[in-house]
């Protein structure tokens, strides 16, 4: 890999997401801006390092940028997008090898677009000599994926689609620290390849043909209501019962989508069967799944071993990791 010569460089780890209401859809396909609203839970044990070096300007180096993920050399549009507004926003025109690592496996529902653009959004901006505010990291990331701009932030946070053409006023905020209320999350790994849909070209296609599409629109605010007001009064049977409802209902969108997005396999509906039948016996888990075959229980600290121990148990579940509540993207030594 070329090493720029004199370029300014920095180095930015951030944590991946889970939402707890979803988001599926985009009102400004360009800028990424969402249709709906979402909250979701930053998680302590997925995260990406990322580091951004700049040459000085594009005439001194490569007219071209890099990206190197996992070891290897990527093509991401995406990428180049969020550079180009990090350049473009600082006035220079260098080129920017990025390299970025994630601790967990890429692209299979785990979020990784999450906590790869809000370390990318952090790290570039930084190697740029930027400033930015959260709030405009958070926008930054967005333009990355629309999950990103919540990984800017640690705990409980809620991502707004506000109303402004430019997106600006489309940015997620914290709703609550991650230390006021502890939670856990047991992620039961499926499958560890990288999913066949993307969520963008999945979310395009869901607006386009589902029947739900309407539907899921307007019933968004009455869920984002109501689990604040289930985070503020720490009221967990509620926040669970309710990250169901909206996953369930997601993947209602999902699969009545022409084509169909069918993310499940036979594990994942054996571990959803296995988080109800826990809550049968007494313990107090829910389940949550993205674009991706992961199921993802959300429970108490203090239950944490029995829940792993029974998804570990559950046919087709290769893996499971579990996690606390994270924090927000930070700038590391480089
Ligand atoms: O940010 P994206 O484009 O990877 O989309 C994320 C979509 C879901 O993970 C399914 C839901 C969400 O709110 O994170």
């Amino acid at each position: 890999m070329d090493t720029p010569i004199g370029g300014t460089t920095a180095v930015a780890r951030a944590h991946s997401n889970i939402a707890l209401v979803k988001y599926w859809g985009k009102r400004d396909e360009v800028r990424n801006i969402p249709a709906v609203g979402s909250i979701s839970i930053t998680l302590e044990a997925l995260s990406t390092t990322t580091h951004v070096s700049f040459t000085p300007d594009a005439s001194e180096g490569r007219d071209q940028d890099e990206f190197w993920l996992n070891g290897q050399l990527t093509l991401a549009p995406r990428v180049n997008r969020v550079l180009d507004l990090v350049r473009e926003r600082a006035g220079f025109t260098g080129r920017a090898t990025v390299t970025s690592t994630n601790d967990f496996p890429t692209g299979a529902g785990l979020a990784s677009s999450a906590s790869g653009f809000a370390a990318l959004a952090l790290a570039a901006s930084s190697a740029a000599g930027l400033d930015l505010r959260p709030r405009e990291l958070s926008i930054l990331a967005r333009n990355g994926s629309g999950s990103a701009a919540r990984s800017i932030f640690g705990g409980y946070v809620e991502m707004h689609t506000g109303h402004l053409d430019d997106g600006s006023d489309a940015f997620a905020e914290p709703v609550l620290d991650g230390a006021a209320w502890p939670l856990s999350v047991v992620v039961a790994i499926t499958d560890h390849e990288a999913k066949t849909v993307s969520s963008t070209h999945g979310m395009a296609g869901s607006r386009a043909s589902s029947p739900f599409y309407p539907a899921w629109v307007d019933t968004g605010e009455q869920d984002l209501a109501e689990m604040r007001s289930a985070i503020t009064d720490r009221d967990f049977p509620k926040l669970g019962e309710l990250a169901e409802h909206s996953c369930l209902k997601l993947h209602a969108l999902m699969l009545t989508s022409r084509p169909p997005l069918i993310y499940w396999n036979a594990g994942t509906v054996a571990a959803m069967h296995t988080v109800r039948a826990l809550r049968d016996s007494g313990v107090a888990v829910y389940f949550t799944i993205d674009a991706g075959p992961q199921v993802k229980a959300l429970c108490a600290p203090q239950d944490v071993a029995v829940v792993a121990e029974a998804l570990a148990a559950t046919p087709g579940v290769r893996e499971t990791r579990t996690s606390a509540l994270g924090r927000g993207a930070y700038l590391m030594a480089s």
